[in-house]
Formats: C-alpha cells, sequence, structure tokens
C-alpha cells in the first residue's frame, strides 16, 4: 500500500485547520475550490479518529479517561515492580501504543518502555506530539466540530481543545523510551524477541487482532520467565462481521476462552477486575457510551507451551485450528459444544476445510463422513 500518499492529503488538510498557512485568510477562503482537497472518507474517518485520540491521551479534557484506563494500568505495574532501579530499569513493552501517552506514563514511572504501533496516521501524529512539541497547550484543535448528535449546546461542539496537556521531553521518562513502527505480530515474532520484556501492558488492543491465539502465544514467548501482561479492554473484536469478498479471519473467544487458552500458554491468572470506561467520549456529550472493561494482570510461570488447546483434538498444535473458518471455530471452541452441530455446520459450508482439519479430529469424529 502506498501509505506516503494516502497519508499526505489527511495530514495535509488537518494542519490546515490550525497552522498559519499564508494562502488562507478568512473562513471563507475555505469554500475556495482550489482549496478542496479530494480526500477520501476512509482516510477523513481515520484522521477524526486521530483527533479524538489527541482529546483521550494528551488534553486536559481526556484526563477522567486516562484514570479509568491508564491509572489502574500504572497502580498495578507499581505494586507488581517495587523495587525499581533506575540504572536497570524493567523493560515494557505497550502494543498497539496509539498516541503513546499510556507508554510515556509508564517510562516516567521508571520502566525502559517501548510502544509499538503500526498505524501511520497514529506514528506521525505522537511523533509530532512527542518529537516536536516545546511547551504544554502549545496547540488548539477543535475536535468536536464534526461530531452533530447529541450536542447540549453550539458552543459545546465548537469549543477549541488545547494539548498536549503536559510537555513530553520534560515529564521526567526513563532512558529507553522508544515508540516502534509495525505490526505487533511481524515485529515480535522475531525470534530476537524471545523473553526479552518484562512486563506487556495490552490496552484496548487485544481485540484488534484477527487471530488473538496468535497474539496470545507472542505475549508469552516475549516474555521472560516470570514475566507479566497487564490487560484492560473490552473483546469488540475489530474484525467481527466482515464478510466481504476476502472475509477476513476474526476468532472471537469470549472472556472465559481467551483465559483458558492464556493459561494454556502458562500465564496464571493474579488479579481481575471489571472496570467502567469510555473510549475516546466527548465528556460535554448528552450520551456516554461507557463499557465495562476487564483488567487482568497475568503472571507468566514458565516460557514455553506443552498443552495448547483445552480440548482433546489428538494433541496438535492450536495452529490446525487456524484454517478452519471463523464459525466453525467458535462452535468448537469450548468442551461443551455439540458434536453433531460441528459436523452439521462442516457439512454445509466447510467441505474443503474438512480435509484439513479431518486428521486431527478424534477417530470417532471420522465414522460420521
Ligand atoms: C483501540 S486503539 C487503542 C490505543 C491505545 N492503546 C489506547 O488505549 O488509547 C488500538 C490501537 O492498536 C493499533 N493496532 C491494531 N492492530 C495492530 C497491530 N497488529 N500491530 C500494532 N498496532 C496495532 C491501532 O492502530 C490502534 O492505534
Amino acid at each position: 500500500m502506498d501509505y506516503a500518499s494516502t497519508l499526505s492529503k489527511p495530514a495535509h488538510a488537518f494542519m490546515h485547520l490550525h497552522s498559519q498557512n499564508p494562502t488562507v485568510t478568512s473562513p471563507h477562503d475555505w469554500l475556495d475550490p482550489s482549496l478542496q482537497l479530494h480526500v477520501p472518507l476512509v482516510d477523513v474517518d481515520k484522521v477524526r479518529c486521530i483527533i479524538r485520540n489527541i482529546v483521550r491521551d494528551w488534553a486536559p479534557e481526556g484526563q477522567k479517561e486516562r484514570d479509568q484506563c491508564y491509572k489502574p494500568i500504572l497502580d498495578e505495574l507499581d505494586r507488581l515492580f517495587p523495587n525499581r532501579s533506575k540504572e536497570r530499569p524493567p523493560c515494557c513493552l505497550v502494543p498497539g501504543a496509539g498516541l503513546g501517552r499510556l507508554a510515556l506514563e509508564i517510562s516516567c514511572l521508571g520502566f525502559a518502555s517501548q510502544g509499538n504501533e503500526f498505524s501511520y496516521y497514529m506514528m506521525i501524529c505522537s511523533s509530532f506530539i512527542l518529537n516536536h512539541t516545546e511547551v504544554a497547550g502549545e496547540w488548539t484543535i477543535y475536535p468536536w466540530i464534526h461530531s452533530n448528535c447529541n450536542s447540549l449546546s453550539d458552543d459545546d461542539q465548537l469549543r477549541p481543545v488545547s494539548f498536549p496537556d503536559i510537555h513530553p521531553a520534560s515529564a521526567g521518562i526513563t532512558e529507553g523510551f522508544s515508540m516502534c513502527g509495525g505490526d505487533f505480530v511481524e515485529v515480535y515474532s522475531d525470534e530476537s524477541q524471545e523473553a526479552s520484556w518484562d512486563v506487556v501492558v495490552t490496552c484496548f488492543f487485544l481485540d484488534t487482532a484477527h487471530n488473538i491465539v496468535e497474539y496470545i502465544e507472542i505475549i508469552s514467548k516475549i516474555l521472560k520467565d516470570g514475566g507479566v501482561w497487564i490487560n484492560l479492554g473490552p473483546l469488540l473484536y475489530h474484525f467481527a462481521d466482515t464478510y466481504g469478498p476476502e472475509d477476513e479471519m476474526s476468532i472471537e473467544l469470549s472472556l472465559e476462552d481467551v483465559k483458558k487458552i492464556a493459561s494454556n500458554y502458562g500465564f496464571e491468572l493474579e488479579k481481575e477486575k471489571m472496570i467502567e470506561t469510555t473510549y475516546t467520549a466527548n465528556p460535554r456529550a448528552m450520551m456516554q457510551v461507557a463499557q465495562d472493561q476487564a483488567s487482568v494482570p497475568f503472571r507468566q510461570q514458565r516460557v514455553g507451551v506443552p498443552e495448547i488447546w483445552p480440548l482433546d483434538f489428538g494433541g496438535q498444535s492450536v495452529y490446525n485450528f487456524m484454517h478452519l473458518s471463523k464459525t466453525a471455530f467458535s462452535l468448537m471452541r469450548t468442551g461443551s459444544c455439540n458434536e453433531t452441530r460441528i459436523l452439521e455446520f462442516l457439512r454445509m459450508k466447510d467441505i474443503i476445510i474438512i480435509f484439513r482439519c479431518f486428521d486431527v479430529f478424534p477417530a470417532k469424529y471420522s465414522d460420521c463422513f
């Protein structure tokens, strides 16, 4: 994909909102057709999403949401790593770091923190804020100007928001703070990453997976023995219900099953609680959509995977099952599912897949075909 060209337009359009472009002298100049940019709607939507993320991560207005989502994680890190040394700080990875605020807060807490992010929109914006801000409150945006629903007043909708609320460079970061651009699966599957992190923090990230089991497997591999995984966020699987021509893979497990899979990868659940949060919500909107999020610190007992799958399908690796369609996978994922239903489903829809998974079925199933 040509990221450079898809990016230049929305980034350009966004900067126009508040830069001193000498060609724009009055608000009416925006009506000049030569200044109209033909930006695909999908990119416009991404820019709006980034603008809302600026509020979540870097505006005073986002403090309440940061307290809901980031503070419980920071508190756990503080509790779990009480004797942090400045000379050899524990290493913390934050996959899907968005605009980098959580990764920065973790760094300020005394960890060698690395954020990982694959969206160029997010990376460009976080680099702008982290590297190019000179004072707190330097920039102003109008983040809710596009939101026509649930406004209590026009003033609310048109209100300016300044950011960042802090000057990142003087926030007190620990040496080793970095942002790593790239797909989590590609970057951290590399052998060099094995057993190199003391803690992995996933915040609103797990459900971005096509294959959540793969995410968990990678987290288990890159953690040191005795390392900790802290997760907070919903299971609002991003690729659920994307039945397009490409029918992208999406494995949608319940929290119960996520915990079973994690335990099969050597994680022991230390603590769990439900937290009510919002995500990029407009704090002054008439309606706030709050979600319950599970916050789950896991401690890894051992590295290595003796038995991956909770069901006995002949001791095969979970990857044999990755060939199954998402629905077949969902049907098979719990021990309580009805064998006949699985087989009916496979007969109806997954004829080709039957042959792929046939040899991983216990012999008793093969009589049915
Ligand atoms: C819902 S946002 C959460 C951002 C941030 N953690 C927060 O709580 O505000 C999920 C983030 O994960 C990123 N992401 C999704 N899939 C990814 C992948 N495979 N590798 C790296 N980043 C990914 C998205 O670009 C997005 O920034």
